[in-house]
């Protein structure tokens, strides 16, 4: 270690105060950012040999397929430049050798190639970075057509969710965990910023139709980003609109159903007790004739005795 250290000593000792500076800079292929808030795209200048004096001469950061830069140094008093660019270091100096740039509100436009140039004492280097933007999806809402779910008809749910980027998929649930996103239609459609609404609807047919649904919205890779729960009412009454008499009629049947329970257990009850009264009615006649069946012969025999 310490041979090694003094070699790096000799070494960087050697190039103090040398005019010809080597500078790399990291290239990163793609850097990510998201709609509305800022994007840092990175841009770090790394000279292979450490050298006193190191400066900066020039920043230009430019995108492709415009002409104009975003943002230079140093700043001649004759170019305009676009606002909402500006180095991510706060406090920037020519002795920073991080020239990031932060662009501070992130549309669907800011997407591109970005090309990050830079002298620095008598060496130039430049890298490029693809900007990747995606937005989020808003919160689903579902509404069902009709209004008013009525009983023993088809009825269509509709769910809505918009402001996303890249183009993302809206999927069904049925009660807790059942799949019913292919009896949905479903469309994408861009907006004016570039950003996708998505619309789905899912058509319920009269007798099957259940009590929850979830409309998922899930992202271009397939991770869920938000959800909503309709909950459709078990039994819709046609008389909820009423209001009152809607609750007039569920406490009258709240009466009616034990006195109906009630009544026909006592009507049960009589029509077996009148049933065994019957039975033990018609033992007693039979028995009583059979007695007398039985005292006739006797009178038969007594007779034929007699006779
Ligand atoms: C460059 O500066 C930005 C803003 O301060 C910071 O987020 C980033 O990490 C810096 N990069 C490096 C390699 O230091
Ligand atoms: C999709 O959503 C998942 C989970 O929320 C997230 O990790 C991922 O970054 C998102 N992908 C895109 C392209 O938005």
């Amino acid at each position: 270690m310490a041979l090694i250290g003094t070699l790096f000593f000799i070494f960087t000792a050697t190039c103090v105060g040398a005019q010809n500076v080597f500078a790399t800079m990291q290239h990163i292929a793609e850097s990510f950012g998201k709609h509305g808030q800022q994007s840092l795209l990175e841009c770090v200048v790394q000279p292979t040999e450490e050298a006193a004096g190191l400066e900066i001469k020039i920043v230009s950061w430019k995108k492709e397929g415009v002409k104009k830069p975003l943002l230079v140094f140093p700043k001649s008093e004759n170019t305009t430049l676009p606002t909402g660019y500006m180095f991510a270091e706060p406090s920037w100096n020519k002795k920073n050798m991080n020239v990031s740039l932060l662009i501070t509100n992130t549309t669907m436009a800011h997407a591109g190639v970005y090309t990050c140039w830079v002298k620095i004492n008598n060496a130039d280097v430049s890298t490029t970075t693809n900007l990747k933007v995606t937005a989020k999806y808003s919160k689903p809402i579902i509404r069902s057509v009709p209004e008013k779910i009525p009983q023993n008809t088809d009825v269509a749910l509709i769910c809505d969710s918009d402001g996303g980027y890249p183009k993302g998929a809206i999927h069904w649930i049925v009660e807790h965990d059942t799949e019913w996103t292919k009896s949905s239609e479903m469309k994408a459609e861009p907006g004016p910023s570039g950003l996708f609404h998505l619309s789905s609807k899912l058509t319920l047919l009269r007798g099957s139709i259940f009590s929850k649904y979830t409309c998922v919205v899930v992202n271009a890779s397939g991770g869920i980003e938000e959800e909503t729960v309709f909950v459709i009412e078990d039994e819709p009454r046609p008389d909820v609109r009423a209001g009152q008499g809607g609750e007039k009629s569920d406490s009258t049947s709240k009466i009616v159903a034990p006195v109906v329970v009630i009544g026909s257990l006592i009507i049960g009850l009589m029509i077996l007790l009148l049933y065994r009264r019957r039975r033990q009615n018609g033992h007693l006649t039979s028995n009583s004739s059979e007695e007398e069946e039985e005292e006739g012969l006797r009178n038969k025999d007594d007779g034929s005795s007699h006779v």
